[in-house]
C-alpha cells in the first residue's frame, strides 16, 4: 500500500479488494450496540475541510471517532486563512500538532498532493477540484459489490455532469479496474475533451445509455464549478437527462439507482427515482463509513 491515497491509480486491484473486505468487517462491528474499537487509540487525524461537504466530511469523523482516534477539525472559513495564512504555512502549524493523517479537501485540483509533500504522515483525498475522489469512488464500489458479488462484466451507466466532476473521473477508473462495462451520457457541452481517454462507451441519448444497465450513477450538477451557458436551462436538462422512472424502466429490473449525494431533485434525478425501492443513495452514506474505517485501518501507520 503506497503512504497517500490521493487518486485510485494509488491501489491495485488487491488493495481495493482488501478495503472491500475490511470495510465488511467494519459494517458487522458498526450494527454492534457498541461500535467502538481500539485500532487508532494514540493516533491523531486531521480532518482538513477548504470545501463544503456534507457526507465526507461527517463520515470520515465518524470514521476516526468509532476507531478511537483523535480528530482536529479544521475548517478555511474560521482559520487564520481569512488573514491571509498561506496552505503551506497553515500545513506546518498543524505538522507541529503531530498529525498523523490527514484528510484533505479543496477546491483547487493538486492540493492534496501539496499536502503530502510537506508532512511526514498520510495523506487522503477527500475530493480535489474536478481531479479525483478516491474514498467515494472506493464507497460506491463497496455498494456494487456487496450487492453483486461479481464486479467482472456489469454494465454500470453514469449520467449527469461529467465534465465537471471528480466521482465520475474516480469511479471510471475503479469500474475499469474491476472489469465492469462504463457507459457515460451527458450533454455535448458537459463532454469533456479528453473524453477518447477515459476508456468507456458514451452516448448522448439516456434510454439508449441505461438499457441493460445493472447499475445507473446520477451525478450532481457541479455548479460552483460549471462555466455559464453551458446548458440552456435545468428543466430543459432534466427533460433530455434527468433519471425520471419511464427511463429506468428501461434498464434491468433490480437496477441499483445510486448518487454520491448531494442530489438536486428535478434536476439530474427526480425525488420518485431517487426515493424507489431500486435506490441505494442511503446505503452508499452507511457504506462510507464502514469503508473509511477500512481506509484509516490501511493506511494509518503502525
Ligand atoms: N459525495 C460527497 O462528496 O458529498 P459531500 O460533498 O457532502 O461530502
Amino acid at each position: 500500500m503506497k503512504k497517500h491515497l490521493i487518486t485510485i491509480d494509488d491501489l491495485t486491484k488487491n488493495e481495493i479488494m482488501s478495503i472491500m473486505e475490511q470495510g465488511k468487517a467494519f459494517k458487522e462491528i458498526l450494527s454492534r450496540p457498541i461500535k467502538k474499537i481500539p485500532t487508532l487509540r494514540g493516533k491523531t487525524i486531521g480532518l482538513l475541510f477548504f470545501e463544503p461537504s456534507t457526507r465526507t466530511k461527517l463520515s470520515f469523523e465518524l470514521a476516526a471517532k468509532r476507531m478511537s482516534a483523535d480528530v482536529l477539525n479544521f475548517s478555511a472559513s474560521t482559520s487564520s486563512l481569512k488573514k491571509k495564512e498561506s496552505i503551506k504555512d497553515t500545513i506546518m502549524t498543524l505538522e507541529a500538532m503531530k498529525i498523523d493523517i490527514y484528510v484533505v479537501r479543496h477546491g483547487f485540483p493538486g492540493v492534496p498532493y501539496i499536502v503530502a509533500n510537506n508532512i511526514k504522515g498520510s495523506v487522503i483525498n477527500a475530493g480535489d477540484g474536478a481531479h479525483s475522489h478516491p474514498t467515494q469512488a472506493l464507497l460506491d464500489l463497496y455498494t456494487i459489490w456487496e450487492k453483486f458479488g461479481e464486479l467482472k462484466g456489469l454494465n454500470v451507466t453514469i449520467v449527469g455532469d461529467v465534465k465537471y466532476s471528480r466521482v465520475v473521473r474516480s469511479d471510471i477508473n475503479i469500474l475499469n479496474k474491476m472489469g465492469a462495462n462504463v457507459t457515460l451520457c451527458t450533454p455535448k457541452t458537459l463532454l469533456p475533451r479528453t473524453i477518447e481517454k477515459f476508456n468507456v462507451k458514451y452516448t448522448f441519448n439516456l434510454k439508449e445509455a441505461v438499457k441493460n444497465a445493472d447499475v445507473i450513477i446520477g451525478l450532481r450538477m457541479q455548479k460552483e464549478r460549471q462555466d455559464s451557458g453551458l446548458i440552456p436551462d435545468e428543466v430543459e436538462f432534466n427533460h433530455f437527462f434527468g433519471l425520471k422512472p419511464e427511463i429506468v424502466a428501461n434498464a434491468r429490473k433490480n437496477v441499483l439507482i445510486m448518487h454520491p449525494g448531494p442530489i438536486n431533485r428535478g434536476v439530474e434525478i427526480d425525488g420518485e427515482v431517487a426515493d424507489s425501492e431500486n435506490s441505494v443513495i442511503n446505503e452508499q452514506v452507511t457504506n462510507g463509513l464502514a469503508v473509511r474505517m477500512s481506509i484509516f485501518y490501511h493506511f494509518v501507520e503502525g
